[in-house]
């Protein structure tokens, strides 16, 4: 028996999602990848919708990894196809619940038409002040270290700074996503248990679960039960589903 209320202070602040599992979820059913893509982009929606009713402070996809355009050509630009049309039609929902998008990653790899669709949207929900979600696209962890390596390398090299001040918290400073809280939970469907190169930095102390399902079957209880066993374990403290969901809004109209 527990008399303790659980509160929006005990759940993940920050929750990454390495959403695997779409070409093995369409090929269970008989079709194509891009089926299980296109599934995929719907499980994202709900998944945003449930992480902002918990009044979670920011969520981070990884969407496409530097190492996924060794893809087959064909399955890249239609991943591209699919980033440009759910940018197009999601930031509306984003912005109608005040939430924030910001794309992570080296974009400059990008079309022009995806790079200024990209620009677009987060100028659109910039100022809002809701939960931040965040797409990771053509990003790698070990880039993002790459990436703030260079930019002290430069501050060094005009004698902003010097080789002294390095330290764990400049590099924080110059990672993608710094002026978030670091990742709590990290989620991984489709039941690999490795990290594939994501926030290598950002996810130094995170709680990591995988979780059996693709990423297509994702639904608002399977992270209702990621979210419980962060809280499990992290708080160490009993809670069930139904205390978090408990928490959730009902005012957003996604
Ligand atoms: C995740 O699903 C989506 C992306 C990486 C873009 P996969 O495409 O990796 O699906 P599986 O792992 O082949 O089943
Ligand atoms: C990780 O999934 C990247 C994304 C979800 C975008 P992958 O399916 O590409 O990872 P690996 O290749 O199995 O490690
Ligand atoms: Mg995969």
């Amino acid at each position: 028996m527990s008399d303790t209320v659980l509160s929006s202070q005990q759940l993940p602040q920050h929750i990454a999602f390495i959403m695997d599992g779409n070409g093995r979820w369409a090929k269970s059913k008989g079709k194509p990848r891009v089926f299980g893509h296109r599934a995929g982009v719907k499980s994202v929606r709900r998944t945003i919708r449930t992480a902002a009713r918990l009044g979670v402070k920011a969520v981070t996809l990884f969407a496409f990894s530097s190492e996924n355009w060794q893809r087959p050509e064909e399955e890249v630009s239609l991943l591209m196809e699919l980033f440009m049309v759910a940018l197009t039609n999601e930031v509306k929902r984003l912005h109608k619940n005040d939430l924030k998008l910001k794309v992570i990653g080296d974009t400059s790899a990008f079309s022009q038409r995806l790079q200024d669709k990209i620009a677009e949207a987060e100028a659109i929900t910039e100022n809002n002040k809701g939960m931040q979600v965040n797409v990771a696209a053509n990003y790698g962890g070990k880039w993002d270290i790459a990436q703030a390596t260079k930019r002290i390398a430069k501050q060094i090299e005009t004698g902003e700074v010097s080789v002294e001040e390095i330290d764990e918290a400049l590099l924080s400073k110059h990672m993608s996503l710094s002026d978030l809280p670091e990742v709590d939970l990290m989620i991984r469907t489709s039941g690999e248990s490795r990290i594939s190169n994501f926030m290598l930095w950002q996810m130094a102390y995170a709680e990591l679960y995988f979780c059996p399902c693709h990423w297509p079957d994702f639904d608002e209880d399977a992270l209702i039960e990621a979210v419980s066993w962060f809280v499990n374990r992290e708080r160490r403290f009993g809670c069930t589903g139904e205390q978090v969901k408990a928490l959730m809004t009902t005012e957003k109209g996604f």
